[in-house]
């Protein structure tokens, strides 16, 4: 079997345990494509992976990676939608953290005009995670007040992006009055700085007292009361991460007052249909904007393959805003 290159965990931990190794090149099975990785994306789970509280689902690769771009190097039988040699860029369960990732072809789009080839690495995992959560799940509007917290993160400066340009008002939380600025610069209607204000006052004075009709939270628990506070009548809290823990308690007589709802989703634990029905929107709702460029994929810093150590000290250092990438 042909051999390739792979960044890998030897143990839990900080970025000393990523490590290259060799294995055995995947083979695109039915349905999938093989696709030869230009660039792969850093996303938190990676981290969460690396640090032995986030394994990988049953099934998945133990090589970290949730979404590379590239080129097709060999189709599976049944895969129909592209040819050898297209430019792609894909979600994954794992594996992006390689020279070649076998993936399903609905998990598989074309490269948004306008955008390189390395530049797209970083964007199916995010655009997928705040498309899905904020319009397809929470049925964000033009016209509503969307709380976004961390404004600045990969996840948060695309959700402001999506969120403008919906015709509703993105207001977010930073740690910092520099990463607010950036927030406002890609359309935030007006920025929180989490570490120095009550978000929950600021919100209600930023919208007159109407409150949050959707949030976006990466906090979890330590946030679960002060967002349910913060919610509108109708309201829908959106949890897509646990960086302030799991577990919480809350007055329930709160959430029914104002009807309001509770989601919370992981998208990488997603059957591949649910995941290939995500990308059929982004394709026809997203990458319209990225091509006429409405909507900007924001990278912040791109590492080369044998800086891989740099480049997770890097995102552990908080200091980005937007994407990193790593280009094999
Ligand atoms: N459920 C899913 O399917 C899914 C998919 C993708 C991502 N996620 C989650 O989405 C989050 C963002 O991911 P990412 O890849 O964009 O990582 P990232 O670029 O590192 O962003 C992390 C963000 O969290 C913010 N944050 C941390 N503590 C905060 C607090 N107390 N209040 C407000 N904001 C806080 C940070 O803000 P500052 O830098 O300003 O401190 C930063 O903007 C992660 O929690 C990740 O696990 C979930």
């Amino acid at each position: 079997m042909p051999i390739m290159r792979v960044v890998e965990y030897s143990a839990a931990g900080g970025p000393e345990v990523l490590a290259l190794a060799e294995r055995e090149r995947p083979v695109a099975g039915n349905g999938e494509v093989l696709i030869k990785v230009a660039a792969f994306g850093l996303n938190r789970a990676d981290v969460q992976q690396r640090r032995g509280v986030y394994p990988p689902p049953p099934g998945a690769s133990d090589i970290p990676g949730l979404e590379v771009s590239g080129t097709i190097a060999a189709l599976g039988s049944e895969a129909t939608g592209f040819s050898i040699g297209d430019e792609v860029c894909a979600l994954l369960t794992g594996g992006g953290y390689a020279e070649y990732v076998a993936a399903p072809e609905a998990q598989v789009l074309p490269i948004p005009a306008g955008v390189g080839l390395i530049d797209a690495a970083g964007l199916p995992e995010v655009v997928a995670t705040v498309w899905s959560n904020l319009f397809m799940e929470a049925g964000v509007q033009a016209g509503d007040n969307v709380l976004i917290h961390g404004g600045s993160g990969g996840i948060g400066s695309m959700a402001i992006q999506l969120v403008a340009g919906a015709g509703a008002s993105a207001i977010v939380t930073c740690g910092s009055a520099e990463k607010i600025a950036h927030c406002l610069r890609l359309g935030a209607r007006a920025g929180i700085n989490y570490r120095e204000q009550d978000f929950v006052a600021e919100l209600d004075r930023i919208t007159g007292g109407a409150g949050a009709d959707v949030i976006l939270d990466v906090v979890g628990a330590k946030y679960l009361e002060q967002n349910v506070k913060a919610l509108a009548p109708d309201g829908r809290l959106v949890v897509i991460g646990l960086q302030g823990g799991a577990t919480a308690e809350l007055n329930l007589g709160v959430l029914m007052g104002k009807r309001a709802r509770i989601i919370g989703t992981t998208l990488r634990s997603r059957v591949v249909s649910e995941k290939g029905r995500i990308m059929a929107e982004l394709r026809e709702e997203v990458w319209p904007l990225l091509e006429n460029g409405s909507v900007l994929n924001h990278v912040d810093r791109r590492f080369s393959l044998q800086d891989y150590r740099s480049a997770h000290e890097y995102f552990d250092s908080g200091l980005h805003r937007g994407k990193i990438l790593i280009t094999v």
